[in-house]
């Protein structure tokens, strides 16, 4: 017999600032009842005129006290905010909060940042239970990630309310009640206008809402209507971890900041996504790590991709790499190495070094050779340092070392890396790689070259050869077939071989 129901909550991270602090989250709660005929989200004033506000006024007064609320704003600052499922509002139980294995569906709309809410939104709905489908029909909740940037965006996003609306009236009662939910800078803008206009919509979240997408279901399950647009002037969701939503995507975003201040004089942004704010570096660091790691395996998993990375080192010496500004020491950069060859076993290393850099010592140019030895790089390119305009060792540093020694350190280091990248090509004899052709070989007509799994080039005679895949075959390389080739000999750049046959990535790989 309550028509609304209105919960103040303290935000759980009070973060930086004295603003931060003082920020509280309104969570409105609408309940559709049959004694509230059109509005399902009355204004106070129609409220009072109800005699509603008076019994909102007894429930405040027997509900939760100020101190209830300053429960949550004890957290340490620096801590991440633990999931809300361990730790609900009073007005709701653990168990309700759960996802209980209801499947979410997601749709989203307009821009990157989008993309990336709807991430955020379901890393924060897995960690409470929900599952993830694909498939409309099969979904308990839908909601759409929106866009409000232009006029026709909304427009779009209406249409697929009223496709979604016959989706909801068809729904079988033996079945649990599907609920919609609008999520992001149209909720933010249009608020319970939504609401109001459509009745199906069972949540509303702006896009500093999404921690409270567990709650606000909950409430939804309850035939309620929920909505959280507040703005905040802190979240940026530093300490949730995006899923990719979409595992045949070719790319993956890491925003780094959310909001806008520029307040550009035909733009709705600022107002649909609040204020300019910037994640810590630290929380951007670890989800670029994360993402690194996910590119290392996909390397070591896939046999489309190449298995070589190129890790520009420039030195062996940290004091040099310090004065390059180049952010590693030496130590972190081996680190890093014996880590990728621990994921990718057989990973072809590349490099760039910089010989007779400002203030470099003969020791310091020997601690690039041992790197080079150390590390033993499968190609290699090598400058002698020359100095830039503009750059910041044109007006810091000083161009000390002679051109002559500069060109006998390069010398030195170039005899070491064709020594050692001799060494790692040798072991290559005797093996057969797998070799995508790239056609004529330079330097000899009857020749083609082609690049193994670590991008080595290979050089072998055109001829006639046998096809694996239809043997009554026989058939000439042509530029992107793929081809195994037995290798003969090998030297610091390439690889020589004979080839065995014509082949496809799917049907063969490397073998010695
Ligand atoms: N002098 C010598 N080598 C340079 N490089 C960049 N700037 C200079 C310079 N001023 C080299 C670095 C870089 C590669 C592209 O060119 O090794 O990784």
């Amino acid at each position: 017999m309550h028509p609304f129901q209105c919960v103040l909550r303290a935000r759980r991270c009070l973060r930086r600032g004295p603003l931060a602090s003082v920020s509280w989250l309104l969570l409105r709660t609408c309940r559709a009842h049959s004694s509230v005929p059109s509005s399902a989200c009355p204004s106070p004033q129609r409220q009072q005129e109800d005699g509603v506000w008076k019994d909102f006024s007894s429930r405040l007064a027997t509900g939760p006290t100020f101190q209830d609320f300053l429960r949550s704003a004890s957290v340490p600052p620096e801590q991440p905010s633990s999931s809300e499922v361990e730790d609900p509002p009073p007005y709701l139980t653990v168990d309700e909060l759960l996802g209980r294995q209801r499947r979410v569906y997601l749709e989203t709309y307009g821009c990157q940042m989008n993309v990336n809410d709807t991430e955020i939104a379901w890393s924060i709905l897995q960690k409470s239970g929900y599952l993830r489908t694909s498939n409309l029909q099969e979904a308990d909740v839908i909601l759409l990630v929106t866009c409000s940037i232009r006029e026709k965006a909304e427009q779009t996003i209406w249409n697929r309310l009223h496709q979604l609306k016959s989706l909801k009236s068809k729904r079988l009662r033996s079945r649990v009640p599907l609920r919609i939910g609008i999520l992001g800078c149209m909720a933010e803008r249009l608020k319970e206008e939504i609401l109001n206009r459509e009745k199906m919509v069972d949540i509303l979240a702006g896009p500093d809402a999404y921690r409270d997408l567990p709650q606000l279901l909950a409430v939804a399950e309850s035939g309620q209507q929920a909505a959280n647009v507040l703005l905040s002037l802190d979240e940026t969701y530093a300490d949730v971890m995006p899923v990719q939503t979409s595992p045949s995507a070719t790319s993956a975003f890491v925003s780094i900041m959310r909001g806008c201040d520029n307040m550009c004089s035909y733009c709705i942004v600022p107002f649909t996504r609040g204020r300019e704010r910037s994640r810590p570096v630290a929380s951007i660091l670890e989800e670029v790590r994360k993402l690194s790691e996910q590119v290392l395996q996909l390397i070591r998993e896939r046999d489309n991709i190449c298995k070589q990375i190129h890790l520009p080192a420039q030195s062996g010496s940290s004091r040099v790499l310090e004065a390059m500004r180049r952010g590693y020491s030496r130590e972190a950069y081996v680190e890093l190495i014996h880590h990728i060859r621990e994921s990718i076993p057989g990973v072809s290393l590349s490099s760039d070094f910089i010989a007779g850099f400002c203030g470099e010592t003969e020791e310091d140019h020997l601690q690039t050779v041992s790197l080079l030895r150390e590390v033993q790089y499968n190609i290699g390119f090598l400058f002698a340092y020359s100095m830039r305009q503009k750059t910041r060792a044109y007006h810091r540093l000083k161009d000390d070392i002679p051109e002559e020694v500069k060109l006998r350190r390069l010398e030195e280091l170039i005899t070491v890396f064709r020594e050692e990248a001799t060494k790692a090509n040798k072991s290559f004899v005797g093996c057969t790689q797998l070799v995508l052709v790239e056609g004529p070989s330079k330097r000899s007509a009857a020749d083609l070259c082609g690049r193994n799994d670590g991008n080595l080039k290979v050089i072998f005679a055109d001829a006639e050869m046998e096809d694996a895949t239809d043997s009554r075959l026989r058939v000439r390389a042509q530029p992107g077939d793929y081809v195994l080739v037995k290798i003969t000999s090998a030297s610091s750049q390439t690889l020589k071989g004979h080839v065995l046959c014509k082949t496809t990535l799917k049907d063969s790989t490397a073998y010695c």
